[in-house]
């Protein structure tokens, strides 16, 4: 990463750290828990048996891969998949795989803020896929979007996987999904992974395992503040808790101040009183329906073309198009 954006990254977390922990009630943005420690955390997540997400997403992936990626194919002869947060790629593997099978001219386009994750993704490829076009970008998903030639000819696959849509509230995905639309032609696609409602006890133990992994991860935050802005939180003063709203779908996450305390943010010049049970808000993970996925898309100019689910209905893959313009 370029010096300057880092420190204009840097200044934009003790920025939004300020604003948070000084508002009331307290919340700091989830996209914060993503350092290193914070992404091996996550890759921990991704492998906790009550963390049904990622299994439930790569059966869909596995079961329909060549309907999936015949409907990518389809109307063009040369294809751009463009991948929003690079991941581990394990999930993207198998649409690849596949999609060698059935064509040739097509380039899988990588986009991270993380260079580290590109790297490490372009070296797994490049053994396991030596003939792949890879092309990764680093950036933020817009500025990288932008980039990225789009034309009549040329088709661009969007995928956004892993319900990472679910951290967004519905006003910032409809933004979110509008800004997609507004760099698409009416043959390009997105395809996005959403988490579904469902028994909302398994919702919880999702974000709540017995091992306090996801404990450690929502906790991150309060250790990468101590590390990179020298602030003095003890972490054993707060405990993780999650709450799930069947009616709206929306779990959160929240940690808790055990205790009345003081905590300095030294690059701050701030101190903070927290009251005992006082709560900072962490993260939403949005569970939705059709009808919902239906509604933010159609706010956004899309529609769902097609859609695909695991046996339990428990998660789901859209495909969003453009909506086509009334003709006058
Ligand atoms: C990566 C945003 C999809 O909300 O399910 C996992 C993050 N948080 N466990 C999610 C997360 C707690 C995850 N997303």
């Amino acid at each position: 990463m370029e010096a300057d954006t880092l420190i204009k990254i840097q200044a934009q977390f003790a920025q939004d750290v300020y604003e948070g922990l000084s508002a009331s009630p307290k919340h700091l943005a989830s996209k914060y828990i993503y350092d290193h420690k914070g992404d091996l955390l996550f890759e921990q997540i991704m492998n906790l048996p009550e963390y049904y997400l990622t299994d439930c997403e790569l059966a869909i992936l596995k079961n329909n891969r060549e309907e999936i990626t015949n409907l990518f194919l389809k109307n063009t002869t040369s294809l751009n998949l463009v991948e929003l947060g690079a991941g581990n790629g394990k999930k993207t593997k198998i649409i690849l795989e596949e999609l060698q099978k059935q064509s040739s001219n097509f380039c899988y386009v990588p986009i991270d803020i993380s260079n580290n994750a590109l790297l490490k993704l372009k070296n797994t490829l490049s053994i396991e896929f030596p003939n792949l076009n890879v092309s990764p970008k680093q950036g933020t998903y817009f500025n990288m979007l932008k980039t990225i030639e789009s034309s009549e000819s040329t088709k661009n696959v969007i995928l956004f996987l892993g319900s990472n849509i679910g951290n967004l509230s519905h006003s910032q995905a409809i933004t979110f999904l509008s800004q997609l639309a507004a760099g698409m032609h009416s043959n390009d696609m997105i395809f996005i992974g959403c988490d579904q409602k469902k028994d909302p006890q398994t919702i919880l133990n999702a974000y709540n395992d017995p091992k306090g992994v996801t404990e450690a991860f929502n906790k991150n935050l309060l250790h990468r503040i101590n590390r990179e802005l020298d602030a003095n939180f003890i972490l054993d003063n707060f405990l993780h808790w999650e709450s799930y709203n069947p009616q709206s779908g929306t779990a959160k996450s929240f940690l808790v101040s055990k205790i009345d305390q003081k905590v300095q943010i030294a690059a701050l010049d701030l101190e903070l009183k927290f009251k005992a049970w006082e709560t900072i808000h962490t993260e939403i993970s949005q569970k939705y329906d059709d009808e919902l996925i239906s509604e933010l898309a159609k706010a956004a100019g899309l529609q769902i073309t097609a859609q695909f689910s695991d046996d339990k209905k428990y998660f789901k893959n859209y495909i969003l198009t453009k909506t086509a313009l009334q003709k006058l």
